[in-house]
């Protein structure tokens, strides 16, 4: 066992963890932050992406012990101080960008990643950035027009 501590969504917070304790393990299980969703167990879906330091992580691939001291985002970091969703949040509601909403916080976590390093992606780009996220419902039309939304821009796509 071993003590980790981090600061999560501006919180410092800390635990006592086993070695093979994994980040999302940690967020939904000791913090109850359980908006972290847990989809897969091959790295594959991208539901569980959070940001450490910056740089958007798929959380099921990351020990716990790993981002000791570190600065990580979850979904619950996204709504704004006064509880209303921010702006990423509010366009996937508006440009209806969910269905069941099980991929959903990964998705928001990825846009978010997306549009800290470009500002104005193109449908291509926006389409190339999600190949880690995996959403079994949308058809990913609405998510991609709701990124493009939020980066301020049309959303007519290519395809319409
Ligand atoms: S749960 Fe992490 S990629 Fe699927
Ligand atoms: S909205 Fe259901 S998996 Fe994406």
């Amino acid at each position: 066992m071993a003590e980790v501590t981090m600061t999560v969504n501006g919180k410092s917070v800390s635990g006592t963890i086993e070695g093979r304790t994994l980040l999302a393990d940690f967020l939904r299980t000791d913090l109850r932050l359980t908006g972290t969703h847990i989809g897969c167990d091959t790295s594959q879906c991208g539901a569980c992406l959070v940001h450490v330091n910056g740089m958007a992580v798929k959380s099921c691939t990351m020990f716990a012990a790993e981002a000791d001291g570190a600065e990580v985002v979850t979904i619950e970091g996204m709504a704004n101080a006064d509880g209303s969703l921010g702006v990423i949040q509010q366009a996937f509601q508006d440009h209806h960008g969910l269905q069941c909403g099980f991929c959903t916080p990964g998705m928001v976590m990825s846009a978010a990643a997306l549009l800290k390093e470009n500002p104005k992606p193109t449908e291509a780009e926006v389409r190339e950035y999600l190949e880690g996220n995996i959403c079994r419902c949308t058809g990913y039309h609405n998510i991609v027009k709701a990124i493009l939304a939020a980066s301020g821009q049309d959303v007519v796509l290519a395809a319409e």
